[in-house]
């Protein structure tokens, strides 16, 4: 797919496109007209994503990428630049939540790695390619962060552990970024929106569950008619990846809502922006010298 010559038609990234609200949305969007290059780590559920778009007459491509690795997110940013001079949605889709307390190669809790830093060091790097199509962020986020406050040492500090809270941190922190985002890079055309996607139990979300979790969760959402499809959820992703919204100070979940207080807390925002900003940082110089070492 060469998607610098299709200037007339859109492109949407997406993260996390190899199963679940990923492959949804992939699917929904591109029947909206969107070119697809889905993001993942499985090359052959990729295929088949890509696969079941081209089906129904659509255009997407697969790029695999570890978004556990800062230096893979690195990796991935240049290959999609390379692909894509125009980005017109970004869908910040990956995420989970992790029972097992394991670090990635970064040494980062891998909640906080998945959730927050590879949305924010996507969009970062992508930012010349979103401000060229006047394009629109959708960072994934939940419902449930609404009731929860965090700092920087529960994410970022030696002791960050892993389990719900820690998922429902990080999709704080991203919450707050989004807002942040929309503050800082908003008035260069590019929009930024937190979506809830809603409760969907058929997904592979929290697969390092114990089974019996993995049954009453959406047992209870179901009883309390509070589940949504991957289909209903991918109506969401769709909604905001095509229409005018107000994004500054508001999250989407079937409508806007304002944002709970504490992601708009100045010192929260500014300590997970600082924290964020100096990996990323630090991720580039690596690369920088890597690439500048002669070779042997
Ligand atoms: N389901 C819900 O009820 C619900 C509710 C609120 C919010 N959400 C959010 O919705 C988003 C999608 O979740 P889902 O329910 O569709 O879960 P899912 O089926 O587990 O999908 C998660 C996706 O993220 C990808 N991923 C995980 N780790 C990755 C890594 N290291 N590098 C690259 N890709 C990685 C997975 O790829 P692999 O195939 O390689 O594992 C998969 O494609 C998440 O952000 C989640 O937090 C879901």
């Amino acid at each position: 797919m060469n998607t610098a010559t299709k200037t007339a038609r859109k492109l949407a990234i997406v993260t996390g496109a190899t199963s679940g609200l990923g492959e949804a949305a992939s699917l929904a969007l591109a029947r909206q007209g969107f070119d697809i290059i889905a993001v993942g780590r499985d090359a052959a559920r990729g295929a088949s994503v890509i696969d079941r778009v081209r089906a129904e007459g659509g255009h997407a491509e697969f790029v695999a990428a570890d978004l556990f690795s800062r230096a893979d997110v690195a990796r991935l940013v240049s290959v999609l630049l390379d692909k894509a001079p125009r980005v017109d949605v970004l869908v910040n889709n990956a995420g989970g939540s992790f029972v097992r307390d394991e670090r990635t190669v970064d040494g980062v809790e891998r909640t906080v790695a998945l959730n927050l830093e590879a949305a924010w060091s996507l969009t970062e790097g992508l930012l010349p390619a979103l401000e060229a199509a006047n394009g629109r962020v959708i960072n994934v986020v939940t419902g449930l962060q609404n009731f929860m406050k965090a700092s920087p040492e529960q994410l970022f500090g030696p002791s960050a552990s892993a389990g719900n809270g820690q998922y429902i941190r990080a999709k704080l922190a991203l919450l707050s970024v989004t807002l942040e985002q929309q503050r800082r890079y908003g008035g260069r055309g590019v929009s930024f929106v937190a979506l809830h996607p809603g409760i969907i139990p058929e997904t592979r979300f929290g697969s390092e569950m114990p089974a019996i979790l993995r049954k009453i969760g959406p047992f209870i959402a179901r009883l309390f008619r509070i589940a949504s499809t991957p289909e209903q959820a991918a109506a969401r992703y769709v909604k905001l990846a095509t229409e005018a919204i107000e994004p500054a100070g508001f999250y989407y979940e079937g409508k806007l809502r304002p944002a709970p207080k504490f992601a708009k807390d100045p010192v929260f925002s500014a300590a997970v922006w600082g924290a964020l900003d100096q990996a990323h940082t630090k991720t580039l110089a690596q690369r920088t010298s890597a690439s500048a070492a002669p070779s042997a």
